[in-house]
């Protein structure tokens, strides 16, 4: 047999070396290089390897005209799961590979053997466990009420042993959980570790474009947020999907962060129960504290993350700081962001936060990316650093420039249409995104221009 080669790459930025070293070039950082396996030379090239002993897809590349291409090689299969499908881009593409990522406990394997057995009578699944075993498993399905007909599952960590299973079985589906329990023969390395861990996923990504077999990696988030393993993980898969929720609340919320088959930031919206994930096909309104008169520090603003406008509650805490260098903590929003904010506060609105710590804080565990969040973040920190509630039902969104200006966001209609729907009566945005009579169905909505109008009228 081929002798096979080895390479060394960087955990933290998956930049490649020949030779182990030290400290990463490309990143600067120190004994993050883990061993790889490579292919040598020979073995890709040879027509056997290619080609995928059990696919028979042998169709060498071609030239062909993109007017030729037919648009339905990509078949969509429904997860049967309206939600998962939203998130997916309109369902599982054939041979996709997606990695669902999120903390332990979240709900990755529930949601990941519901949907398995939702697919199972049109696609025979396999659900391969290495964290729990098979007992655990068939109990769960069970607990769920879950059909089990065409489900199929492996106690297997060795992703060469896996590969002959699904070989001989050959599902249109296969999950592995969790990724990081994964291991391949052709490396020394401990399961668990950077390389293995690449090299098994690597070998699953082809197994699935050899055979057009759908595969879901499962991935456990570290402390910093990013799925263990390096980096290239993410590269590798055609998608990303985070489980992401409050471990106190029963909502969870699934999020394309990459995509090759659909938008990203689509929401898919679930709520946990002794039956398993239900979907929440309408969660506008969940995300707020759900705590009756309005209490300084909190704004609420309507969010379009995905598709969908979502009503969300923005809290802040403002507070005098014993430290020479007060904390900015940010949860569910950009860090950098808030820094940039409180600058354009001081300089735009003349409000000085510099002697204060300032936490703000998205109720319910979303994340919330889009900049119509600035204005409903500068007005909850001034609603807490004044300690005075804003307006009783009133919303907000608005992006806020550098020199002060509250500027426009998409679909301002479609958002105040959501307040108003869920008896809003009163909305703080940009002037282009209001409607010249001043309301909008019942609602009051006042255009501001500057930061220093939508603060006046704040309060
Ligand atoms: P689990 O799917 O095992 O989480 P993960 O794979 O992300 O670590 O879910 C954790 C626990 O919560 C498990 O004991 C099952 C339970 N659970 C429910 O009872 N109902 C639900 O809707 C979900 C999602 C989980
Ligand atoms: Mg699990």
């Amino acid at each position: 047999a081929p002798k096979r080669r080895t390479a060394y790459v960087c955990s933290e930025c998956g930049a490649d070396y020949a030779k182990w070293q030290g400290q990463c070039e490309a990143c600067g950082a120190w004994n993050t290089l883990a061993e790889i396996a490579l292919e040598t030379a020979a073995q890709a090239k040879s027509p056997a390897s290619r080609r995928g002993g059990w696919a028979g897809k042998v169709d060498a590349p071609k030239i062909t005209a993109l007017a030729d291409v037919r648009l339905d090689a990509q078949a969509r299969a429904s997860t049967g799961i309206g939600e998962f499908d939203r998130v997916l881009g309109g369902g599982l593409a054939e041979g996709a590979v997606v990695l669902v990522g999120g903390d332990p406990g979240i709900g990755k394997s529930t949601l990941l053997l519901q949907a398995l057995a939702k697919m199972a009578p049109a696609l025979p699944g396999l659900y391969v466990t290495g964290e729990e075993s098979l007992a655990q498993v068939a109990g769960r399905a069970q607990r769920l009420g879950l059909p089990l007909e065409g489900l199929q599952a492996l106690a297997e960590t060795c992703v060469e042993r896996i590969l002959e299973h699904a070989v001989t079985a050959r599902p249109r589906l296969l999950v592995a959980d969790s990724i990081q329990t994964l291991w391949t023969e052709t490396l020394t390395a401990a399961p668990g570790s950077v390389s293995q861990v690449r090299e098994a996923a690597a070998r699953l990504v082809r197994y699935a474009k050899e055979t057009g077999t759908a595969v879901f990696l499962v991935g456990h988030v570290t402390k910093e947020g990013g799925i263990a393993g390096p980096r290239v993980l993410e590269h590798m898969v055609d998608a990303v999907l985070y489980f992401e929720g409050d471990s106190g609340s029963r909502f969870r919320v699934l999020r394309a962060f990459k995509n090759r088959f659909g938008a990203v930031n689509e929401l898919g919206v679930f709520a946990m129960s002794d039956g398993g994930l239900r979907e929440v096909s309408n969660p506008s309104a969940i995300f707020l504290s759900g705590m009756g008169a309005p209490q300084p520090g909190s704004c609420v603003m309507v969010t379009r993350e995905g598709t969908r406008p979502l009503l969300v509650e923005v809290q802040a805490l403002v507070d005098a700081s014993p430290l020479s260098n007060p904390r900015r903590v940010v949860v569910g929003l950009e860090g950098n962001r808030l820094a940039m904010l409180l600058a354009v506060l001081h300089r735009h609105g003349g409000v000085m936060v510099g002697d204060q710590d300032v936490f703000v804080n998205v109720v319910g565990g979303i994340r919330v990316q889009e900049t119509a969040a600035d204005l409903p973040v500068l007005l909850a920190v001034l609603s807490s650093l004044r300690d005075a509630p804003l307006a009783e039902k009133t919303i907000a969104f608005g992006e806020v420039g550098l020199s002060g200006e509250i500027r426009p966001v998409p679909n301002g209609e479609e958002r105040l249409k959501e307040a108003a729907t869920h008896g809003f009566k009163r909305a703080i945005v940009p002037k282009a995104n209001a409607p010249k009579s001043g309301s909008y169905k019942g609602m009051e909505v006042v255009a501001v221009e500057r930061l220093a109008d939508a603060l006046d009228v704040a309060g």
